[in-house]
């Protein structure tokens, strides 16, 4: 099978020092090791724009049980991660919660929801992100209260374990750390970018299955073709995602008009106030 990886390039870092440490504290980190050796997040850490550093929670309990997790105060069902074994963890990570470059990240499923605009803001602003993974029934409440800066979710559902979330969130984030994405252009015009979704894509062959391309996209016309791309990203989010197309529409009508529609105010033409 022909498999091309144009367009997932990228630059080397500039620096040695990569741009950003990813740390996951986890019981299970084979559950989501492999996922960051493969494709563009083995690329972004080979070129150094990223680590992503897994550290085994039961590496830093204290009895010769290894224990990690105990039944709940006041009864109940399942196991909570204990806050004693976890804290050494986390300083074991360079968990500090006075430097701001430095996020300890807990994935739960009574965060805030996860979205592009939070992984633009720490794909430029973080240093090291520390993902804190809970399992079994959650994470002793002290540990949070401690040592978390923000929780986080990646859905209305509940999972077995934080690891699948923490990986969700690594991705996004690494692949907005500018040089990660070979073409620039493919982020900025991604869904969610502008409020609005990503327009419709088309390859070879020109007619599959008796559908044709648009017509539009085999003209060459880019002035055009990109009138007719961002009537499509309005049209499918106005379809698809209509709490989206609401937020744009919003912001359309509260921004202001660009400076060539407005009317400048001048001696020799002064704008007459409507009152
Ligand atoms: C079975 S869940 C615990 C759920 C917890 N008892 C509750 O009801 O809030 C185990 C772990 O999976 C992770 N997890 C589950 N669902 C998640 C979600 N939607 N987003 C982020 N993390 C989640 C969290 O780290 C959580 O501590």
């Amino acid at each position: 099978m022909k498999s091309s990886s144009k367009g997932e390039g990228g630059q080397a870092a500039q620096s040695s020092t990569p741009r950003i440490q990813f740390h996951f504290l986890t019981l299970f980190p084979e559950l989501i090791q492999p996922l960051f050796k493969a494709s563009i997040m083995g690329k972004a850490q080979e070129r150094g724009f990223a680590t992503f550093e897994f550290i085994q929670i039961r590496d830093f309990a204290h009895d010769r049980h290894r224990t990690t997790d105990e039944p709940p105060y006041g009864g109940g069902e399942g196991m909570v991660l204990k806050a004693d074994v976890l804290f050494e963890a986390w300083k074991a990570a360079g968990g500090n919660r006075s430097d701001p470059s430095i996020r300890t990240v807990l994935l739960s499923p009574q965060g805030q929801p996860f979205q592009q605009a939070k992984a633009r803001d720490w794909s430029q602003s973080a240093r090291k992100i520390i993902f804190v993974c809970g399992h079994y029934e959650g994470v002793d409440e002290r540990f949070i209260d401690l040592c978390v800066d923000e929780e986080v979710s990646i859905g209305d559902y509940v999972l077995t374990g934080g690891e699948l979330p923490a990986a969700v969130l690594a991705d996004a984030v690494t692949r907005l750390i500018p040089g990660v994405v070979g073409n620039e252009r493919s982020i900025t015009e991604d869904s969610f970018e502008g409020g609005l979704l990503k327009y419709p894509q088309y390859t070879r062959p020109r007619v599959f299955e008796g559908t044709e391309v648009p017509a539009i996209l085999m003209g060459g016309n880019h002035k055009k073709i990109g009138e007719w791309r961002l009537a499509q990203r309005k049209e499918r989010t106005r379809l698809k995602r209509p709490d989206l197309w609401e937020g744009f529409v919003r912001t359309q009508v509260e921004a202001p008009a660009p400076a060539s529609k407005r009317r400048v105010k001048s001696k020799k033409n002064p704008v007459q106030s409507s009152g």
